[in-house]
């Protein structure tokens, strides 16, 4: 069976899904490996280390994509359909692809890729479950996402960051405001926190207060219905209007005090939620920064737009849409160990096993053979519910 890779051609896409040591442990496996010479290239890993770790090169990408039982992307085919045409006209009916797609909000990608006959996984929906932490590839992204935000908040700061005594002054801490204690927002905390700022953080799930607190910061509580606040899944369920706006008027205060606010408030597979007004912006300091990463779902900041530079009464606020791009190395490394792990979850005797009993394989099948089979997508594609129950499938 043959896994392949090619060159990602997502605009500003520098990631590469598979590395030469991820593709090792796939040939360990007794899979073919195939890639595109120059994948690695922007991310830093050379066709020689590929040909070392047991790869094989495949030049003419057309016939790459033709023969691949399995394509392991970054960004799945039909999420920027202008430069993937030709690739989508490429690849062979049946064909797996394991990639982040989308899949709850990318209608039209959902649709091309239906048409192609394409068996979907998507790297999105593998379950937050302490089985599936080894693939959980939105949880690598977003890590390393609220590591550099943080950084690119410093960089544009007219300020420092740490605390300083001199001879010329003492120097008080940088405030960083960190709304949304997720994966992105703790480690936007902790690298706050390893500069010297002076740190607090608001999340909708009272449950992160103790790893807000672990990191040095404080939690900034406000009164809502707390318990209801998290859904089994660990995930924070949508707000009710009357909540939001209570959420906006507690938080315009820390909002207003902060040097930097970092957000990444998000509810799964919906809209991010609006945050920060304009009015909250307008009450910042001169010279205060926001980094919005929920930019890609619309934003946690009102005035944000994505990848632009916004200035708002002397405040800058920036929506980055993809910051792994920018730290390609280790990206791809964690990107390409996920992807290798759900490759070894799903391999069984040299064949792809697509065992619906199976929670992880379960929840991230988007489609079969075509067939949208996700029940959660086929609502967003308004299709009826699907009867027929689909059990084992597999390629190999
Ligand atoms: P997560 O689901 O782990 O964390 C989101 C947090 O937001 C949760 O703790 C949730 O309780 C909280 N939240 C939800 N509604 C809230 C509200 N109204 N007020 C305060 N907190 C609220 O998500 P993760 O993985 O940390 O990602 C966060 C965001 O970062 C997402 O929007 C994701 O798309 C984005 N991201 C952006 C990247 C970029 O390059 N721009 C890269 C990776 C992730």
């Amino acid at each position: 069976m043959i896994v392949s890779a090619i060159k990602e051609n997502f605009p500003g896409e520098r990631m590469v899904a598979l590395t030469p040591a991820a593709a090792a442990g796939l040939v360990k496996l007794g899979l073919e490996v195939h890639i595109q010479p120059g994948a690695g290239v922007a991310a830093g890993f050379t066709d020689a280390a590929y040909e070392k770790a047991g790869v094989h090169l495949s030049v003419d990408r057309t016939e790459l994509l033709k023969q691949a039982d399995i394509l392991v992307q970054v960004h799945a085919l039909g999420s920027h359909p202008e430069v993937q045409g030709p690739d989508l006209a490429a690849v062979k009916r049946g064909i797996h692809i394991i990639a982040f797609a989308d899949p709850l909000t990318d209608k039209p990608a959902m649709q091309l890729l239906s048409q192609c006959g394409a068996t979907l996984l998507a790297m999105e929906l593998v379950p937050r479950i302490t089985r599936a932490q080894s693939m959980d590839a939105l949880s690598s992204m977003a890590s390393l996402a609220g590591y550099k935000a943080v950084l690119i908040a410093a960089e544009k700061l007219g300020k420092i960051f740490p605390m300083m005594i001199t001879a010329a002054g003492t120097i008080t801490p940088a405030k960083v405001f960190v709304i949304g204690a997720g994966v992105a927002g703790l480690q936007a905390i902790a690298t706050a926190r390893r500069l010297g700022g002076q740190v607090s953080a608001f999340d909708v799930r009272p449950a992160v207060k103790e790893q807000v607190q672990s990191l040095g910061a404080r939690f900034i509580e406000l009164p809502m219905q707390a318990a209801e606040a998290q859904t089994p899944a660990g995930y924070a369920r949508q707000q009710t209007a009357e909540e939001q706006q209570r959420q906006r008027e507690l938080m315009a205060h820390s909002v207003s005090e902060a040097d930097i606010v970092i957000s990444t408030a998000a509810v799964p597979g919906k809209k991010a939620p609006v945050l920060i007004s304009e009015d909250m912006v307008a009450a910042m300091e001169a010279g205060s920064i926001i980094v919005d990463l929920a930019a890609v779902r619309g934003g946690n900041c009102a005035l944000t737009r994505g990848d632009e530079i916004v200035t708002y009464h002397d405040v800058t606020i920036l929506g980055p849409t993809n910051l792994t791009a920018t730290l390609p190395i280790h990206a791809s490394q964690m990107y390409a160990n996920n992807i290798a792990n759900v490759l070894k979850h799903l391999i069984k005797n040299g064949q792809c096993q697509l065992d619906m009993q199976d929670q992880i394989t379960r929840e991230m099948l988007v489609m079969r053979d075509g067939v949208i089979i996700n029940q959660r997508v086929r609502e967003l594609l308004e299709l009826p519910v699907l009867e027929v129950p689909q059990a084992v499938a597999g390629v190999g």
